[in-house]
């Protein structure tokens, strides 16, 4: 069991790609930390670097407080898993699972009893002497992570293992590494693209963004699912986290009578705004406003923030998605899925209880707990919040 440091990681490669900067965090002893962000923010590179795969240009990299950062790949004592997992076709299941082993001059009846407790923990004991052709692609799966398992390894690294599976076999899989990592308690860094497999299995998750000139770090926020939920750190992991995405509207705040007005900009909306001290030393300024589609709420008209015809709505059955735009300059944030734009309106989602499905073009009177407004600041993206 091992726990993880990093300290101040830097990558840039030979070309001047600059891949991985001014990475900093720890992950416990046992923990599940997911690394979560879009192609090319680095995921890859630094899950290599754990590794030992790829060498550090800054920082250092610690395991147990021991500093590995010059340390050979097969001296850490880490598995890696792959999304290409190529396991040998001409080898049964035990035999691909037994190989790691052997190439370590294991002692057979050792390797034996590993290999038959980690099938028995996959439920692949069955299949042990089948060739990998044979098996569907959960159990080439489950085959690949066995190979990992049979060295109890001090710590996991694992590269979008799950991208090849089927949606249902994804969701299926994903539980199941989950519990394997309860039994086993073996510290594991889990990279995806997808958030929601990173909040589902990550007991922290680290939300990395592609390094801009002058960015100083891909680390935008580490920190629980829900925690990356309620109190995203900026616009980035606000728009990141959560799906549909959070929409941004831009806000004028004004002082009024001691107390704060906001108005969409471009917009005839106004309401007031329940302000602590980080957000009213904004007043007389604009800011971003994050309204969650699950935030809305139909309401009788006279109480409507939005009254907007719908252009567009998706029933899913349990919930109903509504599109609908305003007259306001939309927000783009980096790289993240924003709500979209559309002919130079804002377009907002809803989210409503399939009940509640207007027909299109049909207005839909909305309103807001403005309580729960998420702020941000229009120039640094950087939440405003006490
Ligand atoms: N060997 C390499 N040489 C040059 N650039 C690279 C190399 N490997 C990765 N990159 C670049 O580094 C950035 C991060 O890549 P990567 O870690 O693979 O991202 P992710 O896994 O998050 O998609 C990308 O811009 C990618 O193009
Ligand atoms: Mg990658």
């Amino acid at each position: 069991m091992a726990s993880m440091t990093f300290d101040g990681i830097g990558k840039t490669f030979p070309d001047g790609t600059v891949a991985v900067a001014n990475v900093s965090f720890a992950v416990a002893d046992g923990e599940f930390v997911v690394l979560v962000g879009p192609s090319g923010c680095g995921k890859s590179t630094l899950l290599r670097m754990a590794a030992g795969l790829e060498m550090l240009n800054s920082g250092r990299l610690l395991m147990n407080n021991t500093d590995v950062t010059e340390t050979e790949p097969q001296d850490r004592d880490i598995a890696m898993v792959f999304q290409n997992y190529a396991l040998y076709p001409h080898m049964t299941v035990y035999e691909n699972m037994a190989f790691g082993l052997q190439q370590r001059k294991t002692p057979k009846r050792k390797i034996d009893e590993l290999v038959r407790d980690a099938a028995e923990m996959l439920d692949l004991t069955r299949y042990l002497e089948r060739k990998p052709g044979a098996l569907s692609g959960g159990q080439r799966q489950r085959v690949a992570m066995g190979r990992a398992i049979v060295r109890h390894p001090m710590a996991f690294l694992m590269d979008e293992p799950l991208s090849n599976l089927d949606a249902k076999l994804r969701v299926q899989m994903r539980g199941e590494l989950k519990l394997l990592n309860q039994r086993l308690g073996t510290t594991t860094l889990y990279v995806t693209h997808d958030q929601v497999e990173a909040m589902t299995m990550g007991d922290r998750v680290a939300v990395l963004k592609p390094v801009f000139n002058g960015q100083d770090s891909n680390l935008q926020q580490i920190d629980t699912p829900q925690m990356l939920y309620d109190q995203p750190a900026n616009l980035f992991v606000a728009g990141f986290i959560g799906s549909p995405a959070m929409n941004f509207v831009r806000v004028e705040l004004n002082a009024e009578a001691g107390s704060l007005r906001g108005a969409i900009t471009g917009a005839e909306i106004s309401f007031p705004v329940p302000a602590g001290a980080a957000l009213s030393a904004y007043a007389g300024r604009q800011v971003i406003a994050g309204i969650r589609p699950e935030m809305f709420q139909a309401c009788p008209e006279r109480e409507a923030l939005f009254n907007e015809q719908i252009a567009v709505a998706e029933a899913l059955g349990a919930d109903t998605f509504v599109f609908f735009d305003i007259p306001s300059p939309p927000v783009n944030v980096n790289d993240a899925e924003d709500s979209f734009t559309h002919k130079g309106k804002n377009r907002l989602v809803a989210r409503i209880p399939p009940a509640l499905t207007p027909t299109p073009n049909q207005r839909l009177p909305l309103t807001v707990d403005l309580e729960k407004l998420h702020w941000f600041d229009p120039t640094t993206g950087v939440a405003i919040r006490d």
